[in-house]
């Protein structure tokens, strides 16, 4: 095929119209530019204390997790779905816009690059303005904000305008819950409930270190709770029962190696009391919500998302608490990045 002179294409490429969709989360960044996912890695960055200069970002940092070293510290700039350290996250955000070439370039008045970013509407007004600030230090174009319940209720082919019915989302992801009624695609309530899928790593680091008085690192720890962790429930006969993983850490006594056999079902037996405060959470949620609306949402079946869903047993006990249908999303972590394109096509 006969090629354009490079000019030509270069003039082509600058004044296509860039669309960055974006999602930091407590636990993962998700970015995808013109339909493709570009970006999906850990949304942390190690920083030299000191200086408070970056060291890594993303996967690379997360890598450095639980690494003691005077001059090496890594954070997690959101927590609960907000921006928790303005500087930490000035410096993630700039990192990866650096990283994937995302800075708007001046000249393209004519067609100026757009960019729609997540924010769930269960944070608090001081918390969105908090956001919004925070993202307008960013060169990325012309910014949009949109509802992350909202992109996932378009995923879940939830948004119908012309629909009366309700429907319930629910979204777990690193740490919080999201829950959300939509009704003719618009949101009528929307909270948070604070256990998310940290919690649970958290929960098998500490039971590790009780019962074999060993200390485990949290990416050992998240290997456990993906591979043997599960949830129990009377109803389910799940094979992942008799599962056991081994596992290395240090003796806390000896402060030696230490590689101790883990059954999932110790592995999971801190689990129970996080169900219970989603169950609280959940009750205080449905406690504002008319009965009607309860009823209807209910018989329509649950949409479940975010990563920390895929947590074994975890849709089981949902239906189960909620004497409803569910219906899992088959890409739990992507859902608000992608729902975000259709979201932002909609309302154009
Ligand atoms: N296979 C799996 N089993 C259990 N948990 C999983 C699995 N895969 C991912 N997770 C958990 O999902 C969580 C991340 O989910 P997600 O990417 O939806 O969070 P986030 O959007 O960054 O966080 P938040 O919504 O709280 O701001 C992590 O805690 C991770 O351990
Ligand atoms: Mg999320």
């Amino acid at each position: 095929m006969k090629q354009r002179p490079k000019i030509l294409r270069s003039i082509h490429l600058q004044s296509s119209n860039k669309v960055i969709y974006l999602e930091i989360g407590s636990s993962q960044v998700k970015v995808m530019v013109n339909s493709k996912l570009v970006f999906n890695q850990p949304s942390c960055i190690a920083i030299n204390p000191a200086q408070q200069s970056i060291l890594a970002f993303g996967d690379k940092a997360y890598q450095l997790l639980g690494k003691r070293r005077h001059d090496l510290q890594v954070v997690f700039p959101i927590k609960n779905g907000a921006v928790a350290n303005r500087e930490h996250f000035q410096l993630l955000t700039e990192a990866i816009s650096n990283h994937l070439h995302l800075e708007a370039d001046w000249w393209k008045i004519l067609s100026p690059q757009r960019c729609i970013i997540a924010m769930s509407d269960a944070l608090t007004p001081a918390e969105k303005e908090q956001t919004i600030r925070q993202f307008s230090h960013l060169k990325l174009g012309k910014q949009s904000f949109f509802s992350s319940e909202l992109a996932v209720a378009m995923q879940a082919d939830r948004c119908h305008l012309e629909s009366s019915t309700n429907y319930c989302l629910i979204n777990m992801g690193g740490m919080i819950t999201t829950v959300a009624i939509v009704q003719r695609g618009e949101l009528t309530h929307a909270e948070r409930i604070f256990v998310g899928g940290v919690h649970f790593t958290a929960a098998v680091q500490h039971l590790v270190r009780s019962i074999e008085n060993c200390a485990i690192s949290w990416h050992e720890a998240e290997r456990v709770k993906k591979n043997i962790g599960f949830i129990e429930h009377a109803n389910t006969h799940l094979t992942v029962i008799n599962k056991k993983l081994s596992v290395t850490g240090k003796d806390i006594a000896s402060q030696l190696g230490k590689t101790v056999i883990i059954s999932a079902k110790q592995a999971s037996r801190g689990f129970g009391s996080l169900v219970d405060d989603l169950v609280v959470g959940l009750q205080h949620f449905f406690n504002k919500v008319p009965p009607e609306q309860v009823t209807d949402c209910l018989q329509n079946g649950v949409f479940l998302t975010g990563g920390a869903m895929q947590l074994t047993g975890m849709r089981e006990i949902f239906q189960h608490h909620l004497k409803a249908e569910t219906v899992m999303s088959d890409q739990p972590e992507l859902d608000v990045v992608m729902g975000l394109e259709k979201l932002a096509t909609r309302d154009q």
